[in-house]
C-alpha cells in the first residue's frame, strides 16, 4: 500500500517537524511520499492508495474542508474526518449551533456581524467573551475580550470587526476548569483518551485566566500554566467527560481524531470548540501528548488513525 503524506504547500517548523515524525513513523511499513496540495496534486494523488491527510488546504474560508473534499470527489481514501465534518468546525458558531441542537451544552451566544447593530436586550449573563468565529490557536484573544458590561460589549465587538472583519462570536464566559479531550479511533470505534485538565490558577493576578494569545503563545507565562493528564476528575465526571465528548464527535461525523476543548461550571460540561483538523506535532501537540500518556508511541497513534481510514474505506 502507497501513502501521500498529503502536506501544505507553505510549511512553518513544526508543520515541517510532524511531516517528519509521520514520516519516521510509517517508513518500513508502508510506502509513502509526501504529496503538497498545489495545482498538481489531483494527477499527483492517483498513484497512491491512501491519502494522510494533515494540510489545512489553504484558501480563505473554507481551509481544512479543501484537500478532504478534493480527496472525497475523486474517490481516494483519506485519514481523518469528512468534508461535511470539517465544515461543521470551521465556524465556530455552526459548531455551536449543531451540538446545542443534540441536547449538549455549550456556552449561550450570539453572533454579531461586521455592520451589524449589538442588541442590548441579547439574553446572555455578563462577564461575556468575545471571540472570533474562524480563528483558531487563541488569534484576537485579549484580556480585553472579556465584557463586563454592555459598553464593554461593543468595545470588544468593535475591535473584532475592525482588526478581522469577520463575525464576533460574542458567549457566556464560563469560569470553571478547562479540559481538552481527544480520541484516536480503534477497531472499537471512538476511543476517549484521558482528559487534559487546564489549570490557570498560578497565573499573577491581572493576568486573565484563560487562553488569550498572550497566555497560549507569548511564552511568557508557560510556567504558571498546569497541566494534568488525567485530569483531576472523580469516575462519575470522568464518565460524564467522555459520554459529553464522544456524543459530539459523533453528532459531527469524526472519523479517525480529534480534539474538544471543553470547561465545566455548576454540573454542566460546555463545548467551548472542536478541532476537526489538530496538529499531531510530536511532543506539542496535545493529540500526541496525551496519548503517549496511555503508555503507547507517537507511531502506534499514526498507524492506529492509518489503520481507521481502511477499516472506514474497506482497504
Ligand atoms: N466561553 C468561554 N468561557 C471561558 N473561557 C473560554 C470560553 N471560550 C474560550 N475560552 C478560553 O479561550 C481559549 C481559546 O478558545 P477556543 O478554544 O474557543 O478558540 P481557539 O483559539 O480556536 O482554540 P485552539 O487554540 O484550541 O484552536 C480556550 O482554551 C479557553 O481558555
Ligand atoms: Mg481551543
Amino acid at each position: 500500500m502507497r501513502i501521500a503524506l498529503v502536506v501544505d504547500e507553505v510549511l512553518d517548523k513544526y508543520k515541517k517537524k510532524m511531516i517528519k515524525a509521520i514520516q519516521e513513523s510509517l517508513d518500513g511499513v508502508y510506502e509513502n511520499e509526501v504529496v503538497p496540495f498545489n495545482e498538481d496534486f489531483m494527477k499527483k494523488i492517483k498513484e497512491f492508495d491512501l491519502a494522510m491527510n494533515i494540510a489545512t488546504g489553504g484558501g480563505k474560508e473554507a481551509r481544512q474542508l479543501h484537500v478532504a473534499s478534493v480527496l472525497d470527489l475523486m474517490g481516494i481514501p483519506y485519514t481523518g474526518s469528512p468534508p461535511l465534518t470539517h465544515a461543521f468546525c470551521i465556524d465556530k458558531s455552526v459548531t455551536k449551533a449543531i451540538v446545542k441542537q443534540y441536547g449538549i451544552d455549550t456556552p449561550e451566544f450570539i453572533v454579531v456581524r461586521p455592520g451589524e447593530r449589538v442588541p442590548e436586550d441579547h439574553g446572555l449573563r455578563y462577564p461575556l467573551l468575545v471571540k472570533l468565529v474562524r480563528q483558531g490557536s487563541s488569534k484576537g484573544l485579549r484580556k480585553e475580550s472579556v465584557a463586563n458590561s454592555y459598553n464593554e460589549l461593543l468595545e470588544s465587538v468593535k475591535w473584532v470587526h475592525e482588526n478581522f472583519n469577520e463575525p464576533a462570536l460574542v458567549e457566556e464566559y464560563i469560569d470553571g476548569m478547562e479540559l481538552t479531550i481527544a480520541f484516536v479511533e480503534d477497531e472499537n470505534g471512538i476511543n476517549i483518551l484521558p482528559p487534559m485538565e487546564i489549570d490557570f490558577s498560578r497565573l499573577p493576578d491581572g493576568i486573565e485566566k484563560f487562553f488569550s494569545d498572550r497566555v497560549k503563545n507569548s511564552g511568557e507565562f508557560d510556567d504558571y500554566i498546569d497541566y494534568y493528564v488525567p485530569a483531576r476528575l472523580d469516575s462519575k465526571e470522568l464518565e460524564k467527560v467522555k459520554e459529553v465528548s464522544k456524543r459530539t464527535f459523533e453528532v459531527l461525523g469524526f472519523r479517525g481524531y480529534g480534539r474538544i476543548d471543553m470547561r465545566i461550571k455548576d454540573g454542566k460540561y460546555h463545548i467551548l470548540e472542536v478541532n476537526s483538523l489538530p496538529m499531531l506535532v510530536p511532543d506539542y501537540s496535545n493529540i500526541p501528548l496525551i496519548f503517549e500518556k496511555t503508555g503507547k508511541t507517537y507511531k502506534d497513534m499514526i498507524l492506529s488513525i492509518v489503520n481507521a481510514a481502511k477499516r472506514r474505506f474497506g482497504i
